[in-house]
């Protein structure tokens, strides 16, 4: 107990320093300049506030509406790298309506990233968390963006005897500015045992965010179906960082308090790094990450270490539909050899399962 504390503690530690050490952001964008190219070149169709006017002739011959810019959840929730890909290169571009006209070749990039900056100003969204901070979603360490998503993971494990496997359905629903709904169903199966082992709720909550960092805190409650036991108490600490233009990393510190008994609860801490080398979604992104495991009732303190690297295919063109394949190899003496993962997810927000593919 006491060497988990230790580790608890450190990890916590280590969170609250890339928290202090994020850097406050510069923002070089000439807002007046922004509202002259949305007046000329985009309020015909987004309306003069950001918000389209349904009754206007155009809006109503374009066929399909408009985004609207003074709602504030979705304009927080989008980042403006997006809107600018969207800006620059037409909805269709990035799975959007084609009816959102491509502007690259009237308008220079700092054109777009002033306008984009300009449509961004349009409502006040400080109390909601950024879309820059929606990261990629890793295989083991928690997400703390807020979203609205749909997630399956897949675990096959490689061990002596049975071969087994685990299928988990997620679905995440955002409540409010900053907080999420999380609900889960676990299916495990083991040689000849298959049973939904268990459900799960919980909530998420964003705490400190920027457009560089965001940390939240989360509880999900593990409710046996058909497997043994009282079910346990999940806690979580996420924390998400933009590291530069092309690197980013997450990590959480979960702890697992299982109702029969603490002590045979665990602390984990898994840290991941994406190489984010384009804009464009629809490609591959190779990630690696680790995890740390370390059960409450550990005497020497033994860690249990295990390497995952993966990558992530965006499969629409805006990314909205990715999958995520990975291989998590034990460097401690596990009792089981590797574990394949595939995860499946579908951002709900961005539009419906079969668009934009
Ligand atoms: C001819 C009408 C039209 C004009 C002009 C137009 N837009 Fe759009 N725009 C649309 C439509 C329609 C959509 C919705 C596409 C969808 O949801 O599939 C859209 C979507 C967008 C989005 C994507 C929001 C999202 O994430 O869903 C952004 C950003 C945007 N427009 C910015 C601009 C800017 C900036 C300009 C001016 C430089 C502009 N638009 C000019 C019609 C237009």
């Amino acid at each position: 107990m006491k060497v988990s504390i230790v580790f608890t503690l450190q990890s916590a530690l280590f969170f609250v320093l890339i928290v202090l050490l994020s850097p406050a952001r510069v923002d070089g964008a000439d807002l007046d300049a922004g509202q002259k190219v949305y007046a000329t070149q985009c309020a015909v169709c987004h309306g003069t506030g950001g918000r389209p006017d349904a009754d206007s002739p155009v809006v109503r011959g374009l066929g399909v509406m408009p985004a609207d810019f003074s709602d504030p959840l979705f304009n927080s929730r989008e980042p403006a790298g997006d809107w600018e890909m969207v800006i620059k290169h037409g909805g269709h571009a990035l799975g959007l309506a084609e009816q959102m006209p491509a502007q690259g070749e009237t308008l220079s990039d700092a054109d777009i990233a002033n306008v984009t900056a300009y449509i961004k100003s349009l409502v006040d969204t400080l109390a909601y968390p950024p879309g820059e901070m929606n990261l990629f979603l890793p295989t083991r360490t928690k997400k703390a963006f807020p979203e609205d998503e749909v997630v399956y993971i897949g675990r096959f494990t490689d061990q002596d005897g049975d071969n087994s496997q685990k299928h988990v359905l997620e679905f995440e629903k955002r409540v409010g500015k900053a907080g999420q709904a999380i609900v889960e169903l676990v299916y495990e199966s083991e040689g000849v045992v298959s049973e939904l082992a268990e459900a799960e709720i919980g909530y998420k909550q964003a705490l400190s965010f920027s457009q560089r960092h965001i940390l939240s805190a989360a509880a999900v409650w593990a409710i046996p179906v058909e497997a043994e036991g009282d079910g346990e108490l999940q806690t979580y600490l996420a924390y998400g960082r933009v590291l530069s233009d092309a690197w980013i990393f997450q990590s959480s510190l979960r702890l697992k308090f299982p109702f029969a008994g603490a002590s045979d609860g665990e602390a984990e801490f898994a840290g991941i790094v994406h190489w984010v080398h384009t804009p464009w979604p629809r490609r591959i992104f190779p990630a690696l990450e680790i995890t740390a495991t370390n059960p409450f009732r550990s005497r020497n303190g033994d860690l249990e270490w295990t390497v995952l690297p993966q990558a992530r295919f965006g499969l629409t063109r805006g990314g909205h539909v990715a999958l995520n394949l990975g291989v998590e190899v034990p460097l401690s003496d596990q009792t089981w050899d590797t574990r394949y993962y595939v995860t499946l997810l579908w951002d709900f927000a961005d539009g419906s399962f079969f668009q934009g593919w």
